[in-house]
Order: structure tokens, then sequence, then C-alpha cells
């Protein structure tokens, strides 16, 4: 980066045969430190009860942060899970961590797999959630998660856009996912926007139950199931 500002870089790239940044000096300086203030998503009143360091880095969704969507997902389901359950979570595209961050507050045993494409948003997430109950997937949708894993609880703000075009492709693929990935008993909660034809992208997959669970002037909060 030959010069910046404290919103913007000019960076001077140049081809080398050497091996880059192999000791990620120069992706740590492009790192963000911040708080993660999680009280829209958990109706806690303090800052101090509902925030933990953060961190992100240029280009993340929202910033790295807490999304309007993903906080009215967080508001809806959070309440639902017990606070000494030790379920097998999956924030699938989770972005830098926040939806797993909100779990582990909540059910501090729960074991959580974090699943997203981008190794920029998992390596900020591998500063934000650490541990043995936690693994990060680097995944195009699915394809690189263990075909045996399954989840008792899966949680998603999936992308619907490319650029700035509507695209369900990938919201396709993570509903047709879903019952070979959800435990019998187990649940899925997304949020989309209400134009998301959420209906007719799930009409052809028998083996799952959909139904719309909360509905805001803005967005939908959907709940599916294995079908019986
Ligand atoms: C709307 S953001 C949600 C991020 C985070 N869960 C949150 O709520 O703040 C969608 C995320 O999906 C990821 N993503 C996009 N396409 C994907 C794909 N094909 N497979 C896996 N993740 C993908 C993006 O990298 C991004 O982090």
């Amino acid at each position: 980066m030959t010069m910046h500002d404290d919103e913007h870089g000019v960076v001077h790239c140049v081809r080398t045969t050497a091996q880059p940044d192999k000791k990620g000096k120069e992706l740590k300086k492009w790192r963000e430190k911040k708080r993660l203030d999680l009280r829209e998503a958990t109706g806690a009143e303090s800052s101090a009860d509902a925030s933990s360091s953060w961190i992100s880095y240029p280009g993340l969704f929202a910033g790295g942060g807490l999304d309007v969507m993903t906080a009215l997902l967080l508001r809806r389901v959070l309440p639902t899970i017990e606070k000494k359950s030790k379920l097998r979570v999956l924030d699938y595209c989770s972005g830098n961590g926040v939806i797993a961050e909100a779990v582990r507050r909540r059910a501090k045993k729960s074991k959580l797999h974090l699943l997203d494409a981008d190794a920029l948003a998992l390596e900020a997430a591998k500063k934000n959630l650490d541990g043995d109950n936690v693994q990060r997937v680097l995944s195009d949708g699915w394809t690189s998660l263990d075909a045996s894993k399954r989840f008792d609880l899966i949680l998603s703000n999936p992308p619907v856009h490319l650029g700035l075009a509507a695209d369900f492709a990938p919201l396709r693929e993570f509903l047709r996912g879903l019952p070979l990935r959800l435990t019998d008993d187990g649940v899925a909660y997304f949020v989309a926007q209400r134009y998301v034809p959420t209906r007719s992208l799930t009409a052809d997959i028998d083996s799952l139950r959909v139904e719309r669970d909360l509905l805001d002037p803005r967005f939908v909060v959907w709940r599916c199931a294995r079908a019986p």
C-alpha cells in the first residue's frame, strides 16, 4: 500500500515469483479491530453484556458488523435456544462469524461450524471465534463440507445477489442441501428479503418443510425442517 487515508488505500502491484505474504504481515496491515455490539440482536440493555472485540477486513459483508437482517434472524431464533444446550450448529455463509458469536454467547457449549466461500471472511472468523468447539469450512455452498456432518440448528443470512443483480442460485443450493444436513429433529432458519421467491425455490424439494416464521415489513424469517 503506497498511501492511504482512514478509508482508502492506493496499492502498487508487481508480478513476482516470491511466495506472497507467507507470514501474513501484509494481511495484518488491513486488519480492522472493532467491537461487535449485539444489543439489537439479543435485547441486552448494556453493551458490556453484548459486545466482543471483533476483527474484520475491508469488503466483508455489512462492514464485518451486525447487519439489520442478521439482527432480525437472531432476535427471532436466540430465545428458542436452551442456554445449557450442546447443539451442533452450522452458521452457513458465516462471513466473519456474527451469527456464530451470538449463538456462542447464548449457548456456550454448542459446537459451531462456520462455512463461507470467502477465505478472508474465515480468516477474520478465526480471530473472532476460536477453540475446540469451533470449526471453519472454506466451501462454495455445501461442496467442501464433510458429507457425514449433520446439524441440530442451521442459521443463515444467505446471499441473494451477485453484484447488483438478483441471484437465487446460492439460496437454492442451500435449500436443496438442508434435508441431508439436518438431524431428524433439526431446524434451519434463514432470513431473506420479502421479494425472494422462497416458495417457488422450494416447490420441488419434497423432503423439506418450509414455513414462514416471522414477517417483517421488509424481510422474512423462514423455518425449515425435514419433511416427515
Ligand atoms: C449476506 S452475507 C452474510 C454474512 C454473515 N452471516 C452475516 O450475517 O453477517 C453472505 C455471505 O455469503 C458468502 N457467500 C457468498 N456466496 C457463497 C457461496 N457460494 N458459498 C458459501 N458462501 C458464500 C459471502 O462470502 C458472505 O460472507
